[in-house]
C-alpha cells in the first residue's frame, strides 16, 4: 500500500470509530493531520456532527445538564442541599438511603423500603413511585419516556 493509500484508509478506520466516542474523534483529528486537504474538510464537517450529538454538558462542572424532563420534578424538589421544598432535597441522593435526609418528614412507608438510590432503584422508582412504595407520599405518577427517565437518572446521579 503506498502512503496516500494508507493514511486515506486511516482515515476511513477512525472516521468509524468515532462514531460515538469522544476519546475516538481526537485520535481522528489527530489523523486528520496527515491528510490532503481535500480529504480534511469532510473529515472535519463529520467530527462537527459527533459533537454536536453528544450528550450537552455544562462547561463549568462537566456534568450532564439538567434535562427537560427534570421540570416535573423542580416544583417538588431543589437540587441545593439543605433546601426543603413540598419535597426533600435531591442533593447527594446518588448513594443515599431512601428516608434518610435528616429533618425531612418522610412517610413511613418511604422509611421503611429498604431502598438505597442508584441507576436501578431510582428506575423502579421514577417509573411508578406508588407500585414501587405502596403509602409513598410522592404525589407523582412515574416518568413513562424510557429516554427522558434515563435522562432524570444520570442527571440525579451527578448531584
Ligand atoms: C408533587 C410533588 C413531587 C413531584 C412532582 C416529584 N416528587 Fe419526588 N418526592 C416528593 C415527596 C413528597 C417525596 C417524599 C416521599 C415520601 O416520603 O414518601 C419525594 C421523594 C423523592 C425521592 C426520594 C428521596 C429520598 O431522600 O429518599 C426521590 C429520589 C424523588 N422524590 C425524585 C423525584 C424525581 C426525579 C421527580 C421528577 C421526575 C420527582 N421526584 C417528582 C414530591 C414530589
Amino acid at each position: 500500500m503506498d502512503k496516500g493509500n494508507e493514511r486515506r484508509s486511516l482515515l476511513i478506520t477512525s472516521n468509524v470509530a468515532a462514531a460515538g466516542h469522544t476519546a475516538a474523534a481526537y485520535s481522528f483529528l489527530h489523523v486528520s493531520y496527515l491528510v490532503p486537504f481535500t480529504l480534511r474538510l469532510p473529515a472535519c464537517m463529520s467530527l462537527m456532527a459527533i459533537v454536536l450529538t453528544v450528550t450537552p454538558i455544562d462547561p463549568a462542572t462537566a456534568q450532564p445538564a439538567r434535562p427537560p424532563a427534570f421540570a416535573q420534578c423542580a416544583g417538588c424538589h431543589s437540587t441545593q442541599a439543605g433546601k426543603t421544598l413540598f419535597g426533600p432535597s435531591l442533593a447527594g441522593v446518588s448513594g443515599r438511603r431512601a428516608g434518610t435526609l435528616p429533618g425531612y418528614a418522610y412517610s413511613p412507608a418511604l422509611k421503611a423500603s429498604g431502598l438505597t438510590w442508584n441507576a436501578k432503584t431510582l428506575d423502579r422508582w421514577l417509573t411508578s413511585p406508588k407500585k414501587t412504595v405502596p403509602g409513598t407520599k410522592m404525589p407523582f405518577n412515574g416518568l413513562q419516556d424510557p429516554k427522558s427517565r434515563a435522562q432524570v437518572i444520570a442527571y440525579l446521579l451527578t448531584l
